[in-house]
């Protein structure tokens, strides 16, 4: 009865996956492809050591592609209790990040997965939320992989990846099948569900915003110097402009106190300069530049989640150097950057502009079926 109930509910989770999915609905022709695999992957919670955590229930597609709780500035993982040490990034659009290389005339690291960038792709990294003990805890790939063999997309999963796709026979085939894993999902996050271009900013233009966005636009691209590392206008990497370079930089963020208490760890964190193999203290305190779309989605900012909100961010991009400001000292003094940031001179209502015109930088957001919400996340009405 059991079983049964379960198969019924799996063939209505299929379906309503295949309906509901923009650029999946090939699934439902018969069509059974490596993204719709990632997304069953991406939203299922058996892969979490409590069965209580997907990788949506961190990178949720509502806000923003990034953590849909608010109660703490970085996310809870499977094990109640147990906290990262930064603040979730968007999944979104991630895909556009380069493999990571040094571009030696602007003297900076470009692309990578991570806030370190420390995956060089998006396979890379999605073999390690499974296994991270404050993320989805797993003991280990092969406990991933039995998972995955013993759901209800399973056949589906050897149908693509062929017949030994999901084996632990041995340990090279443990390595290939969790491998597979990462691969569906990786396709599932390079397509239209995840990369979606549909904001105001995108089908309106910046022309036709409203008059406080223009303003903030116009402040963006000139006086405030955004668009230096989260440039506004198409790039390499993409069909649309991404507002980031996937540069990195220092932009002297405080420590997070909070974060300290919820970890009990009060390390500094070095970011880039320590995920470099060798480490490079040339490029200690420096975090990738983040997309800014979706960003009013997303909620807290930086990396460390030690601004509540844009208003707040934008506030210490324009004051920071502001001694009457009275913000703390940055958490790692080496390598910050006084040229493009700290005193920006914006009046109060600049600073609204700017807020106002990140709030037209979010997509439509993508339906996701009902019964896939994160244990504690509300489901809206639409
Ligand atoms: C407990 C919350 C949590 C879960 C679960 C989780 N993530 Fe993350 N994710 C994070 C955090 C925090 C970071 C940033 C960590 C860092 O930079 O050190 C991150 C980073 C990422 C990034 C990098 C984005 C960028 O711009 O660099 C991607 C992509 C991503 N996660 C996808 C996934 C996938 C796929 C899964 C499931 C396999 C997953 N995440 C599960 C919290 C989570
Ligand atoms: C010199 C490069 C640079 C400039 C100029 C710059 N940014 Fe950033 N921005 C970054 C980097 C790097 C981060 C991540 C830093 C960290 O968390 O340590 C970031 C983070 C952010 C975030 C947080 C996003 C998130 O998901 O947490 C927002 C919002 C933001 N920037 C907006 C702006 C605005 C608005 C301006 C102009 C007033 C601006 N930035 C100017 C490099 C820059």
């Amino acid at each position: 009865m059991r079983r049964h109930r379960r198969y019924v509910l799996a063939a209505l989770v299929v379906l309503g996956l295949a309906l509901m999915l923009p650029g999946l609905a090939s699934a439902a022709k018969g069509g059974i492809s490596k993204p719709w695999l990632g997304a069953q992957i991406y939203f299922d919670r058996n892969l979490s050591i409590g069965g209580n955590q997907s990788c949506a229930s961190c990178h949720w597609p509502a806000a923003g592609f990034s953590e849909p709780h608010t109660e703490h500035p970085v996310s809870e993982g499977s094990i109640a209790g147990l906290f990262g040490g930064r603040s979730s990034p968007s999944a979104a659009y991630a895909t556009f990040s380069p493999l990571p290389f040094f571009d030696a005339k602007a003297g900076t690291w470009v692309g990578g997965q991570f806030w370190d960038g420390r995956a060089p792709d998006l396979v890379a990294q999605a073999k390690g939320p499974f296994l991270n003990p404050v993320e989805m805890a797993m003991p280990d790939k092969e406990s991933v992989v039995s998972q995955v063999a013993a759901s209800y997309y399973a056949s589906d999963f050897l149908a693509v990846y062929g017949p030994n796709g999901l084996s632990t026979a041995t340990p090279a085939d443990i390595d290939a099948s969790y491998h597979n894993i990462a691969d569906a999902i990786a396709a599932f996050e390079s397509g239209d569900y995840f990369n979606r271009f549909s904001s105001d900013f995108d089908i309106l233009g910046p022309n036709k915003l409203t008059a406080q966005q223009q303003e903030g636009y116009k402040l963006f691209t000139g006086k405030a110097m955004c668009d230096l590392c989260h440039p506004a206008k198409k790039g390499p990497y993409a069909a649309g402009p991404l507002f980031t370079d996937f540069s990195y930089d220092n932009l002297g963020i405080p420590v997070n106190e909070e974060v300290h208490a919820l970890t009990g760890d009060h390390s500094i964190d070095y970011g880039l300069g320590a995920a470099l193999v060798p480490p490079d203290p040339a490029h200690d305190g420096k975090f990738k530049v983040p997309t800014l779309r979706n960003v009013a989605l997303s909620p807290p900012y930086g990396h460390n989640g030690r601004f509540a909100t844009l208003y707040d961010i934008v506030h210490f991009y324009n004051t920071r150097d502001v001694v009457a400001e009275g913000w703390d000292p940055p958490e790692v003094p080496a390598n910050v950057n006084t040229a493009e940031l700290g005193d920006l001179g914006l009046t109060e209502a600049e600073e609204l502009a700017i807020v106002a015109f990140l709030e037209s930088l979010t997509d439509t957001p993508p339906p996701v079926p009902p019964n896939k919400w994160p244990v504690g996340v509300p489901t809206p009405t639409p």
